[in-house]
């Protein structure tokens, strides 16, 4: 598709600023396993977003690579349901089949020479046609095992690098199982290309909410004073879902709740909230500032974790109304599995801001509802003024982040009840982003994809990133494959999660309802 697909924008409101049209070089990009689920529901839709906004840059070629031998016609088609499925928008017919017109599909297994050398001739065919060298986007949708392989192949067809042009990479998570294959993929990634090609993605961090975790504190005023371990109780982070594993036991099995989300998405959001404030919002600049506040974790001893990480199983429940089964009962899953679906850690970040601020956070499949939120409550006053006069319920502040649904802020405060007496109650201060901005926020993978096209890699894992996370699991990891005796704690799906996770936390701290 040579021509910009150009957009349609419904009426002009001043409130609205999706996906702004920031200069993306002319690019090829070619997706590894472009019929697998990921392409399916996120790639394909979310590159036709960009589409309809106006963002792809002014000339896109889109390739797919998978092992199905298919026609060029037969993927179009297949893109086309795609989109048509899970398109956050209805696709206009215009811009869908600017899209898809000059589509190309390469079959054959990632091993095989025979595809890249194909690839380069379609990339070279694309060159032409433009006149110019594009810029290059290698999108590895596939299974891990594959990332070096294609890597390696693309480097001894020549394309991992372009004299005229970018060539990037783009790679999805898990990287690596534990500290030790994370750093062999690196080396194996490092020794083909630079880090600075590499786009390792964590599809949280393309969530506007949690950007707006950044603006929240760097862009006020307000917070950033307290956001230490004088004002600052604790700190809970939750992603809870009520989705089981759908289909994915095979994966599923052999990661667990851990790795799943809490080595990736959640420390993600436990470095934005904790990082000191970076000197720009330069990808470097804001990675190192990542790496630093991830480094002040100290991983605990794996004697210790008994006392500060639990994980658990769900049984059958009923979640939203439907009867599930237990994860036990789940297809492809073993009978006497030891998998966790739920985890809850206690964690300390060592250094000067937050000495002895306990960070507590829990992830589980099938529980009570879909939420991922970041509470921060802050301490109590130092002196009731009001007690005598019969103040009923004064809490202490809490700042909760909803990165979704319903994504927002909210403030509590102690406000006065009408009346004669002086009686406290919370109240809220709200900001809901769809009131506020009466759009709805574009899908992460779109924010993503456009920034690997563009060469930005702030919002992107730097692979000594990657490290710092796994460094921080890997003691957990080992204590929970080790022990294969104690048994493995339960709670009902459509529950809040198991009781003994209350035993985590410190004080008179309570787990937020969920
Ligand atoms: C993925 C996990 O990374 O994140 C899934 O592999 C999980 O198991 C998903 O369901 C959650 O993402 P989101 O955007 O729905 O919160």
């Amino acid at each position: 598709m040579s021509a910009v697909v150009s957009q349609l924008r419904e009426g002009e409101n001043p409130l609205v600023e999706g996906l702004e049209r920031l200069p993306v070089r002319p690019t090829s990009l070619v997706i590894f396993g472009a019929t697998g689920d990921l392409a399916h529901r996120k790639l394909l839709p979310a590159l036709y977003n960009l589409a309809h906004e106006g963002a792809l840059p002014e000339r896109f070629e889109l390739i797919g690579v998978s092992r199905s031998d298919q026609p060029h016609e037969d993927f179009r088609e297949m893109a086309r349901e795609s989109i048509e499925r899970f398109s956050r928008r209805k696709p206009n017919d215009e811009v869908l089949s600017g899209l898809l017109s000059d589509m190309r599909y390469v079959p054959g297994v990632f091993d095989d020479d025979s595809v890249y050398s194909e690839l380069e001739r379609t990339l070279h065919e694309f060159d032409d046609q433009a006149g110019r060298v594009l810029n290059r986007v290698f999108y590895l949708s596939t299974a891990p095992s594959f990332f070096p392989v294609i890597a390696g192949k693309l480097a001894g067809a020549g394309l991992q690098r372009c004299e005229k042009a970018e060539t990037r990479l783009v790679i999805e998570k898990p990287f690596g199982y534990d500290l030790e294959s994370a750093r062999n993929l690196n080396a194996e990634l490092l020794d083909v290309l630079d880090e600075s090609q590499i786009f390792r993605i964590d599809h949280y961090l393309g969530k506007e909410t949690v950007q707006n975790l950044m603006a929240l504190r760097f862009a006020n005023a307000l917070f950033e004073p307290v956001w230490n371990r004088n004002y600052v109780d604790n700190v809970q982070i939750t992603a809870a879902e009520d989705l089981g594993i759908g289909g994915r036991a095979g994966y599923y099995e052999r990661a667990g709740a851990l790795r799943d989300l809490v080595q990736n998405h959640m420390m993600q959001l436990l470095a934005l909230l904790t990082m000191e404030p970076p000197t720009s919002f330069e990808a470097n600049r804001v990675r190192d500032e990542k790496v630093k506040v991830l480094e002040a974790i100290v991983p605990p001893s794996v004697d210790q974790v008994r006392t500060m990480a639990l994980r658990a199983q769900y049984t059958a429940g009923t979640v939203g109304g439907v009867d599930v089964p237990g994860y036990r009962e789940e297809e492809g899953v073993a009978p006497d599995s030891r998998t966790e679906t739920y985890a809850a850690l206690r964690v300390q970040v060592s250094n000067w801001r937050w000495a002895g601020v306990p960070f507590y956070l829990r992830t589980g499949k099938r529980l009570g509802r879909k939420l991922t939120e970041i509470a921060v409550t802050l301490k109590p006053v130092p002196h009731l003024a009001f007690q005598s006069t019969g103040s009923v319920g004064v809490q202490a502040n809490q700042i909760i982040l909803t990165v979704q649904p319903d994504e927002g802020v909210s403030v509590s405060l102690g406000a006065k009840i009408p009346g004669t007496r002086m009686r406290i109650r919370p109240v809220n201060m709200e900001f809901h982003y769809g009131t506020s901005f009466l759009s709805e926020s574009p899908e992460a993978y779109e924010r993503l994809i456009l920034d690997a096209m563009r060469g930005d890699a702030t919002l992107f894992t730097r692979n000594d990133e990657i490290e710092a996370l796994w460094g921080i699991i890997d003691p957990v990891l080992t204590a929970w494959r080790e022990d294969t005796e104690s048994p493995i704690l339960e709670y009902p799906a459509g529950s809040p999660g198991p009781r003994e996770a209350d035993e985590l936390l410190h004080n008179e701290n309570r787990w937020r309802r969920l």
